[in-house]
């Protein structure tokens, strides 16, 4: 008998510590203080980090949930085997990035990761469970779950659910307790309705029961692939119209608030930027090219590609725009990037833009100086075993010394409330900035003495 069989109504497994798995247990714990929600993971030095006073992840409010509720109904620990047994719902959080090898690299997801896992839960499981996808998967992998779960003639029922998660880095906690929707899938079958509700009853303790949606599973499995292919389109859209933006003096911003004033288009994820970075967007639209290609879907797969080369070429042009203003040569020139996360209010930096801007810099021979807020340690991890002359700096007027351009490659506040006149005098004239974000008051820049290059607008230069 469990000691504390009695305390708790419920108890809940988290497979995988990242960036979905920890902040979701989190949010369990403090909406439901009568579940006692586990977290493992295979990788020890990140269960220790979620038990110490540092997470491994930096997410805005997240420390205080997790404060609140550590040791009193949300545990980080590594056995699996004992988590999986004394759990009744298990919430599947491991990564599933692009395979690098074999049939489908670099297009299809990697499952080896999850098919390990549904394999341990087979292993370990001693009574029926609720085994709920909340990673990002291929559509149909619920069925292959299902498969190797209930491979076990007249063993232990288990129940496959789709809850993918929708929650943004930056604002996972707010976007875990305000969310626009919550989405179950499950089987169309009275057993398949049962195990819904029970995951339906759980968000119900704080999410209004209008935003729950409920659906078929390969419904809900392909939703979070396309609304990912609808975000990245858009920015992968508005990009595309920052560089005839330039080569005609309009303005992408303009342009991006008017489009965006038409309700049927709406206003948000129309900011042209240096790219979209973050684990997802890539994978997971080139996951589902994959899908198209292997279902007979060519011309769709192509569509879907180009997403992603706009993203690429977006990228590449700012490095070469860059080089066209410098004179057609970086070769020695000292360039400070402003940010390395793929976006502000966080210290991910996976498939962060800034890291191809920097390995680009640094083949053109010009030293890089990186500086942001939160993840230089990420930073340093990207860039190591790289040629050439990087520095990583956490002060921004100390990383701007003696350089002869700024490029900005994330929307830091921070950012916007430099003393700009203070760091044109450390650097060496003529001085660049090139906003890859549109943040910086481009005109002040400009009035300091910078030549500034925006992205989607003319550039206010002191050429003659
Ligand atoms: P992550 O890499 O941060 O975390 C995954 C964790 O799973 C790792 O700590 C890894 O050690 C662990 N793991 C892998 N195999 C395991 C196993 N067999 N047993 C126990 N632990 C194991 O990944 P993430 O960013 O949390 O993403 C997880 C999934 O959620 C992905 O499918 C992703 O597409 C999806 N997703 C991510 C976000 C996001 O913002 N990061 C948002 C929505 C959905
Ligand atoms: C994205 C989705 O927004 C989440 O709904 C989804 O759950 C998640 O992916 C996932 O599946 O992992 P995330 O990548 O954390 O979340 O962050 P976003 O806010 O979507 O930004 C993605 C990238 O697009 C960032 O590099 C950001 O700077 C860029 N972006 C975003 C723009 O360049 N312009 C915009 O207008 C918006």
């Amino acid at each position: 008998m469990r000691q504390d069989g009695m305390k708790f109504e419920k108890r809940i497994l988290c497979i995988g510590a990242g960036f979905v798995g920890g902040p979701t247990a989190a949010m369990i714990a403090c909406k439901c203080p009568r579940y006692r929600v586990t977290v493992v993971d295979t990788n020890r030095e990140r269960i220790a980090q979620w038990n110490s006073a540092t997470l491994p992840v930096y997410e805005p409010g997240l420390d205080e949930i997790v404060r609140k509720t550590r040791g009193r109904n949300l545990f980080f620990d590594t056995d699996i085997p004992k988590g999986i047994r004394e759990s009744e719902i298990i919430f599947v959080c491991v990564n599933t990035p692009t395979k690098t090898f074999g049939a489908g690299a670099g297009l299809a997801a990697d499952l080896q990761f999850w098919e390990k896992t549904a394999r341990q839960i087979l292993e370990h499981a001693r009574s029926p469970k609720i085994v709920v996808e909340k990673s990002t998967f291929p559509v149909k992998t619920a069925l292959a779950m299902e498969r190797i779960l209930n491979s076990r003639t007249g063993g232990i029922h288990f129940d496959v659910l789709s809850n993918p998660e929708f929650l943004a880095e930056g604002t996972a906690v707010r976007d875990m307790e305000f969310p626009d929707r919550v989405l179950i899938g499950s089987r169309d079958t009275e057993q398949g309705y049962r195990a819904r509700d029970v995951l339906v009853a759980l968000y119900a303790n704080w999410v209004p029961r209008e935003r729950i949606i409920t659906s078929n599973i390969w419904s809900s499995e392909l939703s979070k692939l396309a609304a990912n292919l609808f975000l990245a389109q858009r920015v992968s859209t508005i990009n595309a119209v920052s560089a005839i933006c330039e080569k005609t003096e309009a303005d992408v911003t303009e342009v991006s608030k008017i489009v965006g004033m038409d309700g049927r288009i709406g206003a948000r994820f129309l900011n042209a930027s240096i790219g979209f970075g973050g684990s997802c967007f890539r994978k997971d639209i080139l996951n589902l090219v994959y899908l198209c290609r292997h279902e007979g879907l060519p011309e769709v797969a192509d569509y879907f590609e180009a997403v992603v080369r706009i993203n690429e070429y977006q990228k590449e042009r700012f490095v070469l725009n860059m080089l066209e203003a410098m004179f057609n040569t970086l070769a020695g020139k000292r360039i400070c990037l402003f940010g390395f996360a793929f976006k502000a209010d966080t210290s991910d930096t996976r498939e962060s833009p800034a890291i191809h801007v920097a390995r680009r810099l640094l083949e053109e021979k010009a030293e890089v100086v990186v500086t942001d807020p939160r993840a230089l340690d990420n930073a340093k991890a990207d860039l190591r075993g790289l040629d050439g002359k990087i520095r990583f700096v956490q002060d921004p007027y100390r990383a701007a010394q003696g350089c002869q351009a700024i490029a900005v490659m994330t929307e830091w506040g921070l950012y916007r409330g430099l003393d700009y006149e203070k760091i044109y005098k450390r650097m060496v004239r003529p001085a660049f900035i090139f906003d890859g974000r549109n943040i910086l008051d481009h005109r002040r820049c400009h009035a300091i003495g910078f030549n500034v290059y925006p992205l989607g607008r003319p550039a206010l230069t002191h050429f003659k």
